[in-house]
């Protein structure tokens, strides 16, 4: 389940409690709109169609373009795969309009600028972008770009990831077994990902000093196997059980990472899930 309830669900339900109106609470319960992200021609010229090309690039090559704000060997499309066009890897499209949201994590409700943020500080295990430097504006502009279609307060389909379920337990042994036959040929035996020749971005390290930290989404059980069930291996999403999907996930997402400092300040009010790491 998302940890999160949008801003527009909470007006919604208040609404709903003056006029106490059922057709009115069935228009409510319909919020998704279609996948539809724009094309790349329709990007407009000028200076906000620089914002908007910066902020593809930031995303997609994170390692180049804000390389003192990122403390491990990810870009941020690691993740958010095709720069945030891809359903169910936690995609961009619509983001624009869902925020502010509140978050039981911090028990706050959340900026656009302060969910990027905890992305650079957990995911991307570095530091926060200044809100008003030029790179926090372009991550923005992009992301305003990919939300133009979707009205506001309106999730996208295949917004975050689709939760699985597991049948029985999940195994760390046969997830490292499934690791080693499906996944070790990208991301190596060792976990630690790959590099070209010239010591480029290839394939993204699961673990170790490179990787997310304990305090990243990608790092909880259930979240990593919901990714890794739609979108891995790279290019045969789906192609596990679900099962596997959390096998293999829960032998990753335990391998040693980096710490994350500010973590006994998550979930003020107790609401911890089951599957953080700490
Ligand atoms: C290691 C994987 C990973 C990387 C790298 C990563 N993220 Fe995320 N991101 C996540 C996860 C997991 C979520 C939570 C999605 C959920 O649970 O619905 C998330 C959520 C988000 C959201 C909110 C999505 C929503 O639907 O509410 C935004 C915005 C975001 N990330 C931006 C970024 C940016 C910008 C970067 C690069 C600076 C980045 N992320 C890097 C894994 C990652
Ligand atoms: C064909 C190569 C390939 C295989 C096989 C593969 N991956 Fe990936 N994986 C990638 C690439 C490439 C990315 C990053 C996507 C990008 O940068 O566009 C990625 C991203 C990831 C991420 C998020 C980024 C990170 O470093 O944490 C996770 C988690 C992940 N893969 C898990 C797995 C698991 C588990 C398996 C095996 C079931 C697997 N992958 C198999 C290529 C692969």
């Amino acid at each position: 389940m998302r940890s999160t309830l949008s801003l527009s669900a909470w007006l919604m339900a208040g609404v709903m409690a003056m006029y106490g109106s059922s057709a009115l609470a069935e228009d409510a319960v319909k919020t998704t709109a279609p996948f539809n992200p724009p094309a790349e021609e329709t990007m407009p010229s000028g200076p906000m169609g620089e914002a908007i090309r910066y902020g593809h690039q930031l995303t997609t090559q994170t390692q180049v373009y804000a390389k003192k704000y990122v403390g491990n060997d990810l870009n941020c499309s690691s993740c958010h795969l095709d720069g945030g066009r891809t359903p169910n890897a936690a995609p961009w499209v619509g983001i624009w309009g869902v925020f502010p949201e509140y978050r039981t994590r911090n028990a706050e409700v959340n900026s656009l600028q302060d969910r990027v943020n905890d992305c650079f500080q957990r995911s991307m295990n570095g530091k926060p972008l200044p809100e008003d430097s030029k790179e926090m504006k372009g991550i923005l502009a992009y992301m305003w770009w990919l939300s133009k279609d979707v009205p506001t307060g309106v999730d996208v389909e295949g917004r975050g990831f689709k939760r699985i379920k597991a049948e029985r337990a999940p195994n760390p042994v046969l997830g490292k077994a499934i690791y080693a036959e499906k996944c070790a040929v990208c991301h190596g035996a060792d976990g630690q990902g790959m590099k070209g020749p010239e010591g480029q971005y290839m394939f993204p390290p699961l673990w170790g000093a490179k990787s997310f930290n304990i305090g990243a989404g990608m790092a909880r059980l259930n979240t990593a196997a919901a990714f890794v069930k739609a979108n891995m291996p790279l290019g045969q999403g789906g192609s596990l059980t679900d099962q596997e999907a959390y096998d293999v996930a829960a032998f990753f997402t335990q391998q040693p990472r980096p710490d994350y400092a500010r973590k006994h300040k998550d979930w003020p009010k107790g609401d911890k899930p089951k599957d953080a790491r700490y």
